[in-house]
């Protein structure tokens, strides 16, 4: 088999929020085939970046008095959590603000300019005088024009669904400031998508196999013909005026590029990136013909990804896409899709903070995905049957059901002298290993799991025939004993190597049970001996996916409490201010921010949780604080606090506390109970000192 050389990326997320369940469906569907790619042997770059750019997350860092690059470096420091709780392994992360993605796209810019499809055109638009901006479309409301719903969007109607102009809406305001919005004129960059050069380019592309043919037939629509003979498909405004948090356009001061023109350019950023710290030869592996370039992405942003990013390739003379693989939404019982704005449903730090097992999710979506962008819906009660009944009931349990056998009759040896049954059941086995790659190749992961659970239920239907718990009463058996619980060793091996790609975590714990290296594709070879045994997976709980689904709800104060607050003759908070002391004394206390990495309870207390604190300092500090009453780990996991940290360490029962977090508590804990740990606003990073 010929090595294939692969560029593999997701759609690059916006700073400005955390992530939601639907960027994790995202990365695990790219994560699956991406592993079992390098598996077969092949060459893997697996990369993505912050889409730093773009109007909204300028807004939304002045709002939090911050600069877009602090605010966007506050987003960019909480992904960690999620990419490592959900066993998502990308060889980069990187940033559209890099140094990469500017001078990657003022050169394309120019490549595209050279080739004659740029142009400069004035329109008008509106523009708000009080922040001497021009608006984008979501930041202008006012009256529908068509029903006359109030505050309603610059570009459609929620109430009725008409679409228009922004310049359509009845007394328009600005979102930002409020004030009336007036046109003004601009000089504005298009990319000539309209020229034929790019309407033949794009035919030909859309239709070279590169995308699935629900995709051809959607985009098809701008590119064919209309009934005026000319394609739907206008040129593109890629500039923005100043201010923008973007790339400013080459020789064109105060003019920016939109944040669509440079953010696909991140992903190759985010290559060139890897391939400086790895010591690659970045521009070779771009010109190698062989190379395939292979993008994710969600169905919401296909145009992007079908027509315009191939089109700014194509004309900038570089590699096209091979593949743009389109996956739908994911849905949260039946309910609503998870878009990008509306991250309801499934929170999931919480997920990983009720200690729900992140291979679980995993091999849940892959059981629902296939290679079509149709939406799919995480539904509790499924959930739980196809982790328990599947998962751990028909794969889990083959392990289960013989390694104690192993370990306690046979010293943890097995025999490789198997029954003519057993043999046959291997073999069947080993015939399904090119089936069942064809189909991850192909993104068929449901058939995939549903082919190894039918391997599955062969192997069990193995352990009903010849009972190894029967055969273990009477030692005059013991050879079948060992037989046959060697072949089910086997068997599993097998079976967690094919679903290595889905449960990696898992198969590195097969690994150490067997002693076989399941990190390639092919036949590992058989089991010699076996480790003891330990548990691999547990079953899921009814109670962990109803606290899951579980609304947070407020603490309501008492009314002892709301007594105290509001009697002025008692101190603030139960007690009185603590004599005054220099600023010297304050600059004492080394204050920093901290990073809750990871956050559990103590067995044995119920008061103490231990936290594992980021400070920016290269390690991890150890940390327990008498919070447990209030927050369940994970609540807290992933979140930033502030913490003392020049604290003499102490040794407590538990361990060595290398610190202390802050908390406020009212001084009568009886009389108003609960305690409340200190969060700084966004954009604060671990290490920052508090002054
Ligand atoms: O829709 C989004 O979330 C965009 N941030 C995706 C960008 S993908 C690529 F073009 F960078
Ligand atoms: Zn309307």
């Amino acid at each position: 088999m010929t090595q294939r050389r692969l560029f593999v990326t997701t759609a690059l997320p916006y700073a400005n929020g955390k992530f939601h369940i639907g960027h994790i469906m995202e990365y695990i569907q790219a994560d699956i085939w991406v592993r079992f790619q390098k598996m077969r042997g092949h060459e893997v770059h697996f990369v993505c970046a912050d889409d730093a750019h773009g109007a909204p997350i300028m807004i939304a860092a002045e709002k939090a008095g911050q600069t877009p690059q602090q605010f966007v470096a506050g987003i960019a420091a909480g992904r960690k959590p999620y990419l490592d709780g959900f066993h998502i392994d990308f060889d980069n992360w990187h940033s559209t603000d890099g140094p990469e993605n500017h001078e990657l796209a003022g050169q394309i810019y120019q490549d595209l300019k050279r080739a004659g499809l740029i142009e400069t055109r004035t329109i008008e638009q509106f523009f708000d005088p009080d922040k001497a901006m021009f608006l984008p479309d979501r930041f202008i409301k006012g009256q529908c024009p068509k029903c006359g719903a109030k505050d309603q969007y610059g570009d459609n109607c929620e109430s009725c669904g008409a679409v228009y102009a922004p310049t359509e809406l009845k007394q328009p305001y600005s979102a930002l400031s409020g004030a009336t919005p007036v046109l003004k004129s601009s000089e504005h960059f298009f990319f000539k998508l309209s020229d034929p050069r790019c309407i033949d380019f794009l035919k030909q592309w859309t239709t070279s196999g590169a995308v699935q043919p629900e995709v051809l037939n959607k985009i098809t629509e701008w590119i064919a013909p209309g009934d005026d003979g000319k394609p739907k498909m206008g040129d593109w405004d890629i500039s923005r005026d100043a201010p923008y948090f973007g790339i400013e356009i080459p020789d064109a001061p105060g003019k920016y590029f939109y944040v669509w023109l440079d953010a696909p350019i991140g992903y190759l950023a985010s290559l060139k990136n890897l391939f400086a710290k790895t010591g690659r030869n970045y521009e070779a592996f771009m010109a190698d013909p062989a190379v395939e370039q292979v993008h994710f992405i969600g169905k919401d942003i296909i145009t992007f990804h079908t027509l315009f990013w191939p089109a700014m390739l194509h004309f900038s003379g570089r590699k096209v896409p091979s593949a743009v693989h389109v996956h739908g939404f994911l849905t949260v019982n039946n309910g609503e899709k998870m878009s990008k704005s509306r991250g309801t449903g499934l929170d999931p730090l919480k997920y990983l903070g009720l200690g729900m097992n992140p291979e679980w999710l995993r091999y849940y979506l892959a059981a629902k995905l296939n290679a079509k962008n149709e939406d799919v819906d995480f539904n509790a009660d499924d959930f739980l049957l196809r982790v328990n009944a599947d998962l751990v009931g028909k794969f889990v349990n083959i392990v289960s059901r013989s390694a104690g056998f192993i370990t306690k009759r046979f010293g943890g040896q097995l025999t490789q002298d198997f029954d003519p049954a057993g043999a046959a059941l291997l073999q069947t086995l080993a015939a399904a290993s090119e089936p069942i790659a064809g189909l991850y190749d192909q993104r068929e992961y449901g058939k995939a799991t549903r082919e190894i659970m039918a391997l599955a239920d062969q192997v069990n239907a193995y352990v009903d025939q010849n009972k190894p718990w029967e055969l273990a009463k009477d030692a005059t058996h013991n050879e079948r004993l060992h037989q046959v619980c060697s072949v089910l060793i086997n068997a599993f091996a097998v079976l967690s190597r094919y679903l290595a790609p889905v449960l990696p975590t898992l198969a590195r714990e097969v690994e150490k049970l067997t002693g076989l290296t399941l990190a390639s594709w092919h036949d590992a070879g058989p089991v010699r001996a076996i480790a003891p045994y330990q548990h691999l997976m547990q079953r899921v709980t009814p109670e962990q996916l109803e606290a899951l689904f579980e609304a947070p709800t407020p603490e309501q104060p008492s009314q002892a409490a709301e007594k105290l607050d509001s009697d002025p003759n008692l101190p603030p908070g139960g007690e009185a201010i603590a004599p005054t002391i220099t600023i010297d004394d304050f600059a004492k206390i080394d204050l920093r921010i901290a990073r809750i990495v990871q956050c559990e309870a103590v067995e044995g207390s119920t008061k103490l949780l231990r936290l594992t604190l980021d400070v920016g300092e290269g390690r991890m500090r150890n940390v327990f604080s008498g919070i447990a009453s209030m927050y369940k780990p994970a609540d807290l996991q992933g979140k930033l606090t502030v913490m003392v940290a020049n604290l003499a360490p102490r040794k407590m029962k538990f361990g060595l506390s290398e610190g202390m977090v802050l908390a406020a508590s009212h001084a009568d804990e009886k009389a108003q109970p609960g305690i409340y740990v200190l969060e700084p606003w966004p954009g604060a990073q671990p290490g920052m000192r508090i002054h």
